[in-house]
C-alpha cells in the first residue's frame, strides 16, 4: 500500500482528482469504479474543474458505482444514482449510457447482481477503483463479518453505517439494505485509490494498514492488492505508527 498524508480534504481532493484525470488522459476508454459519500466530493470537484478547463475528457470512459440503496426510488435525492448525476456526471462529458449502477429496486436481486457483475466483466474489468472507508472499516457496503465477500450482493447495513449515513435522511427513513460490489469484485480492479479524512476514520485506517487481514475489518482485504494508493489527512492518519 502506498500511503500519502496530505494536509486536508481539499489537498486530498486535488491529488485524487489529478490521479484520476491522469489515468483518463492516458487511457481515454478507462473503466472507473466510483464511490459516493462525503469523501469523494472534493475529488469530483477537481475532476469537474479540470474537465471544464478542457484538460480531460470522459467521453470514452465507462463507470461502475460501488453500491446503491435498496428501496429508494431512482429519483430520490439520496439515491446514489442521483448523487452521481448531481456531483459529477452532469458536469462532465461521460455518456449517461456508459454509467452503470446496481438497481436497488430490482425484483430479482440475485439476477440484478449477476447482471452487474457480467457488465463489469464485459467492459474488461475496472481499471481504477475509487474507495472511501466506513468508520467500521467497510469498503463499498461490505460490512464487518465472518468472511470476505465475493461478487455483488444484497446486504443489511450495520448500525454503524446507519448512524453515519442517517444524517442525510429525514426522520428514520434511511434504507436498511443496499446492493454492493463484493470485496472480490473490488480486488479485481487493476488499481485502487482510497481516500479518508477525519478522526472518525482513524481506527479503521489503522486496522486497514497495520491490522491483521480479517473480514472483521473488510478494508484489510486491500493488503492483498498490489496497486493501492491511499490518501489520508493528518486526523485519519493519527493512529498509524510513526516511523
Ligand atoms: C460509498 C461507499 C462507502 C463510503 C464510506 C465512507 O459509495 O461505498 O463505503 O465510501 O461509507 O463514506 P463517507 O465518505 O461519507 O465518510
Amino acid at each position: 500500500m502506498n500511503v500519502t498524508i496530505l494536509p486536508d480534504a481539499a489537498a486530498i481532493g486535488r491529488a485524487a482528482g489529478d490521479l484520476i484525470c491522469a489515468a483518463a488522459q492516458q487511457n481515454p476508454a478507462i473503466v472507473l469504479g466510483l464511490a459516493t459519500g462525503a469523501s469523494p466530493l472534493p475529488c469530483y470537484a477537481r475532476i469537474i474543474q479540470r474537465h471544464q478547463a478542457g484538460e480531460v475528457s470522459f467521453a470514452g470512459a465507462r463507470s461502475f458505482n460501488l453500491d446503491e440503496y435498496c428501496g429508494l426510488p431512482e429519483s430520490d435525492p439520496n439515491s446514489y444514482r442521483s448523487f452521481m448525476r448531481k456531483e459529477l456526471f452532469s458536469q462532465i462529458d461521460i455518456l449517461p449510457e456508459n454509467t452503470h449502477f446496481l438497481d436497488g429496486n430490482a425484483p430479482d436481486e440475485a439476477a440484478e447482481c449477476a447482471r452487474f457483475t457480467a457488465a463489469m466483466q464485459a467492459a474488461g474489468g475496472i481499471d481504477l477503483q475509487l474507495l472511501g472507508i466506513g468508520r467500521n472499516g467497510h469498503i463499498g457496503f461490505n460490512e464487518p463479518g465472518d468472511a470476505f465477500t465475493g461478487e455483488a450482493y444484497k446486504t443489511r447495513l450495520s448500525e454503524s453505517t446507519i448512524a453515519a449515513n442517517s444524517v442525510y435522511f429525514s426522520q428514520d427513513d434511511m434504507p436498511r439494505y443496499a446492493m454492493t460490489m463484493g470485496v472480490g469484485s473490488i480486488l479485481r480492479a487493476r488499481e485502487i485509490l482510497l481516500i479518508a479524512t477525519g478522526e472518525a476514520k482513524a481506527e479503521a485506517v489503522r486496522s486497514m494498514i497495520e491490522g491483521e487481514l480479517s473480514p472483521a475489518c473488510p478494508a484489510t482485504a486491500l493488503q492483498q492488492h498490489e496497486h493501492v494508493t491511499i490518501f489520508l489527512d493528518e486526523a485519519a492518519a493519527s493512529l498509524l505508527k510513526k516511523d
